[in-house]
């Protein structure tokens, strides 16, 4: 139940209650009243908070809207703001129907991703954007949608300020977030914040400021703080991010203006040389395949002879990044993989092929019934033909803590979707690739074209990792290695790694 402080690090969250499909982590109070101070400038300006929980941003001005979709706040957000207006339902629905206008807005968005925030009311937010001029797709999380239609709601002159996730730096989907604010207000101003505003949380939090609706700006002003503190301004410390430059060197991420300059300048300098290549240009780069029931496709060597399962119907296969050594998967890591009597055989049958009695006998067996209803499983003809199953040239780590591993294949091994399965169109390319690892450009490349997960992982889409750039080997100069080196330090410092 979402009502009433539970003491919680002093501020209030509602598991019990569905929180994550909500979106609904409340806000803690220097953060709220930080961002009230900057937004409310006088008495009489009317606030808008869109998402406004148990109300404690409409609790902190009077003349405040409140607008909720949890029923279960609302009561809450009425006996903490008695003398706002607060309607209960969903924002966009209210929003496309008001004339209210507003002198100022703050709160902090639901941030709920596109695989739950669906139905009607992701349609009703994703076209009323489109109204205005915001074009997001349907991967698009709920928190960018919010705060276009806001900012639409403002007067001329108003301004707004808002907790918003550290995604901000690098989604697909808060590019048109920041184009929008940047067509429509004089200033915007975000600020990184290193240390978590939700402990419990995997989400980093960062905040968002925009001022003079009505105006433009071709210039993003970007903070860095180690932690929050509560401030009546903005900090004044700032990076100007060309939003050009955003646009078309950095593929729309704020991130890269994180690093130190001379880092920055080294990759746009090893970005912009004509001789320098994405992956994508020279290599495929596919996830491995997925088997839909790991347990019964991956087996022992010790079950293989048991089974007679002959060599014929089976593939050595890389499970994931941990099993991968250094440089290069070779018959005598595969030899040791085998004594060791790992899982690592996948059983690899193909369509139409005449199967053996003994792998007949295993596909008869309990373990088989229950793999063939695995989801995967049964939405596949025949359900025990593993698709996609590829042999690389290269694995690179999909996922990665303090290293990117890009390890060769040399024992013509297949992987799972653990890894990403890279095969080069162009041979010639393997010189350079091997002097941009050894230059730490190919680790800093990673650090900058992925993305940050909680747990200090870094995770490479298929998409990112076709932005890796791999420079000529003139570019690479001995003192590329420590500014990469800083570079990687830097965007590091921004993950949340376990204590050792
Ligand atoms: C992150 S919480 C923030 C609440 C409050 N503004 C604060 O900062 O403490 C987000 C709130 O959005 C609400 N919410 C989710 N979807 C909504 C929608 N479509 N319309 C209005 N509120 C919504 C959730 O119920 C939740 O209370």
């Amino acid at each position: 139940m979402s009502t009433g402080n539970n003491g919680y690090n002093g501020y209030l969250s509602c598991d019990a209650n569905g929180a994550k499909e909500k979106g609904a982590y409340y806000t803690p109070d220097p953060v709220v009243r930080s961002l009230l101070c900057w937004a409310v400038r006088n008495s009489d300006d009317r606030l808008l908070d869109p998402s406004c929980g148990d109300g404690r941003f409409i609790a902190g001005h009077p003349n405040s809207v409140g607008i909720e979709l949890d029923p279960f706040a609302t009561p809450a957000a009425i006996h903490r703001a008695p003398k706002a207006m607060v309607h209960e339902g969903d924002f966009f629905e209210w929003a496309k129907n008001t004339e209210e206008r507003f002198e100022c807005a703050a709160g902090n968005p639901p941030f709920i991703r596109y695989q739950r925030f669906k139905g009607v009311q992701r349609q009703r937010a994703i076209a009323l954007c489109a109204e205005l001029g915001a074009t997001f797709s349907r991967l698009t999380s709920s928190w960018p949608l919010f705060l276009v239609v806001t900012a639409h709601l403002l007067h001329r002159g108003g301004r707004m300020a808002f907790v918003v996730p550290a995604e901000i730096g690098h989604a697909p989907y808060s590019a048109p977030l920041i184009e929008y604010l940047a067509e429509h207000f004089d200033h915007l101003q975000i600020v990184a914040v290193r240390k978590k505003l939700f402990p419990e949380l995997s989400e980093d939090c960062w905040l968002l400021y925009a001022d003079g609706k009505g105006g433009s700006t071709s210039h993003i002003k970007l903070s860095a703080q180690e932690q929050f503190v509560f401030h009546e301004m903005p900090p004044t410390g700032t990076t100007s991010v060309n939003v050009e430059t955003w646009r078309n060197s950095w593929n729309k991420r704020l991130r890269p203006f994180l690093l130190p300059v001379a880092a920055r300048n080294l990759y746009e300098r090893l970005a912009s040389d004509e001789n320098s290549l994405r992956f994508r240009e020279f290599a495929q780069v596919n996830i491995g395949y997925v088997s839909g029931a790991n347990d019964f496709f991956h087996l022992r060597p010790s079950e293989v002879e048991k089974l007679r399962i002959p060599n014929s119907c089976l593939q050595t296969t890389v499970r994931n990044a941990r099993s991968l050594p250094p440089v290069q998967v070779n018959t005598s890591a595969v030899s040791r993989w085998l004594r060791e009597d790992r899982k690592t055989l996948l059983l690899r049958l193909r369509k139409e092929e005449k199967l053996p009695e003994s792998v007949l006998a295993y596909l008869r067996t309990s373990q088989a019934m229950q793999a063939a209803e695995a989801y995967k499983c049964r939405t596949r003809n025949p359900w025990y033909v593993v698709p996609d199953v590829k042999i690389p040239d290269f694995f690179l780590s999909y996922m990665s803590g303090r290293r990117v591993s890009f390890v060769q294949n040399a024992a013509r091994c297949t992987c799972t979707n653990s890894l990403h399965a890279v095969l080069l169109k162009d041979k010639a390319m393997l010189p350079r690739i091997q002097a941009a690892l050894r230059s730490g450009v190919f680790q800093f490349s990673c650090e900058i074209e992925g993305h940050p997960l909680g747990g200090g992982m870094l995770k490479l889409e298929p998409r990112e990792a076709g932005n890796i750039l791999i420079p000529p080997e003139t570019a690479l100069s001995e003192g590329v290695k420590k500014v990469a080196q800083d570079g990687i330090a830097a965007l590091q410092a921004w993950r949340h790694y376990e204590a050792a």
